[in-house]
């Protein structure tokens, strides 16, 4: 019979009870069971944090930095909803050593950051800055004495605003530059990096800066000119491949860092799947589709009609130069679908207004989404190296009156999606590490500093670095390997 009385201590049940529902009292006071293989992640899995240039490095006008299309369209008025930009940001080019540190003490064996294209090229192209490769050669050196293995970025949405003034990614040239800048880093740092991303996000910083206007240079175009700079995005990434593969050391290991739009199945049946994966196929036509196929989808090309994008055989073929893995940001549910009741194909549902999101209103909380997009790289492209690059979320982190932050949302987010990975990992997925979105508060693009994505707070003020509730929780994690 179970038993509780209230002692001066608190609440003792008794021993019997504790039987009757299954556990002793030594195994109540331990921690989780580490012996239980599943509960574990593979043994070398790589557990990181991302960061990327714009974001945190500040010092936009040191060591003969060009400028980029975001210092300037930070300075237009109500372009950043807290009026700011980054010309100091979380000043990591002075601090980085104290932000290795923060590192170490998580545990993280692998950092993405990414390299700022003005600051090699301040023209975007021509003659190097070799100043601006120093840094990241000083940021390397400081990562590998630490043991931890340096993952760059190649372009993070800093693109030279000479390029800019040439027509950006309008412009056909700047995949070509794209090109030749990254021959150049991978000559120049190729032999201490790890791995090796292209572009980040290519559906978003084309649709928000060229599409909708709402990212650098703010740009509304018409869709034949949005899909033609889609597609010189795309052309880019394989121009780049092909660059690091001709100037790198053998053995570099590159590939795309892509948002997913990911379709999820609103209920788990096998024609609901279906359905998710012929739309995830469908809503990434522009970007991961034709990277990973080399062909724009029928119903892609059919939809844009003569707003398609100018293409040739040979573009294509460089576009899906093969990569070395596939790296995806994963946040939101990109889609919730099911088959149509005739079986032709998807219907996409409409979330209702009642769905739940962090404090950023575009990120719904939808765990499963990472379950599901590495599933589906593997099912529909057959990656057999997959990265997670981001993944994270922002909430409104304020210090207690004891300089505490209990981010517990963000603790009951991470711990939901990477249940959700685990899942994936167990049924054979080949996800081979996890880079959470992020080491630092940052400027979080037009939302200023206000959305805080960090696993450290950090005080605007003074530079002065906290670590958060959840990045006790991330620490414990990787230390046990396992959910905690
Ligand atoms: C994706 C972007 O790559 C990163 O720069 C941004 O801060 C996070 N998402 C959060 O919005």
């Amino acid at each position: 019979m179970t038993s509780f009385r209230f002692t001066r201590r608190g609440l003792a049940v008794s021993a019997l009870a504790l039987g009757a529902i299954g556990l002793t009292g030594s195994k109540l006071l331990k921690e989780p069971d580490d012996s239980l293989p599943k509960t574990r992640f593979p043994e070398g899995f790589r557990w990181g944090t991302a960061t990327s240039a714009y974001q945190i490095e500040g010092a936009t006008a040191v060591d003969g930095r060009g400028p980029s299309i975001w210092d300037t369209f930070a300075r237009l008025p109500g372009k950043i909803r807290d009026g700011t930009n980054a010309d100091i940001a979380d000043d990591h080019f002075h601090l980085y050593k104290e932000d290795v540190a923060l590192m170490k003490a998580l545990g993280v064996k692998t950092y993405r950051f990414s390299i700022a294209w003005p600051r090699i090229f301040p023209e975007g192209r021509g003659t190097p800055n070799p100043k601006g490769l120093a840094f990241y050669q000083r940021l390397i050196d400081e990562l590998l004495a630490n043991d931890i293995e340096p993952y760059a970025t190649l372009y993070h949405w800093d693109l030279p605003q000479a390029l800019q003034d040439r027509g950006g990614w309008q412009s056909r040239d700047t995949a070509q530059a794209f090109a030749d800048y990254t021959a150049h880093i991978v000559r120049g740092l190729g032999d201490k990096i790890g791995r090796f991303f292209t572009l980040n996000e290519i559906h978003a910083f084309v649709d928000l800066g060229y599409g909708k206007g709402i990212h650098a240079p703010g740009l509304t175009l018409a869709a034949a000119q949005l899909n033609q700079a889609r597609h010189h995005a795309v052309l880019a990434h394989g121009l780049g491949v092909q660059a690091a593969r001709a100037n790198g050391r053998s053995g570099l290991k590159i590939g795309p860092a892509e948002n997913i739009t990911i379709a999820l199945p609103d209920v788990e049946t096998p024609q609901n799947i279906r359905a998710a994966e012929h739309a995830t196929r469908e809503l990434n036509a522009a970007y991961l589709t034709v990277m990973l196929e080399g062909r724009y989808t029928d119903a892609y090309l059919k939809e844009a009609g003569a707003d398609a994008p100018r293409f040739t055989d040979a573009d294509l073929k460089t576009i899906s130069t093969r990569v070395d893995f596939v790296g995806i940001n994963v946040y939101g549910p990109g889609a919730f679908v099911r088959e149509r009741s005739d079986g032709s194909g998807y219907a996409q549902m409409k979330l209702p207004a009642s769905y739940p999101h962090m404090k950023s209103p575009w990120l719904g909380f939808a765990p499963q989404a990472l379950y599901w997009a590495p599933r589906m790289l593997q099912k529909l492209w057959a990656v057999k190296e997959i990265y997670i690059t981001e993944n994270g979320t922002s909430a409104a982190d304020e210090p207690d009156e004891d300089g505490r932050i209990d981010d517990l949302d963000r603790v009951m987010f991470l711990r939901q999606y990477l249940d959700q990975l685990q899942r994936a990992i167990n049924e054979g997925v080949p996800v081979r590490g996890y880079f959470l979105w992020s080491l630092l508060d940052n400027f979080e693009w037009a939302d200023g500093y206000e959305t805080r994505f960090g696993l450290h707070y950090v005080d605007y003020k003074t530079q002065k670095r906290t670590p958060k509730l959840s990045a006790s929780f991330y620490k414990k994690l990787i230390e046990r390997n396992a959910l905690v």
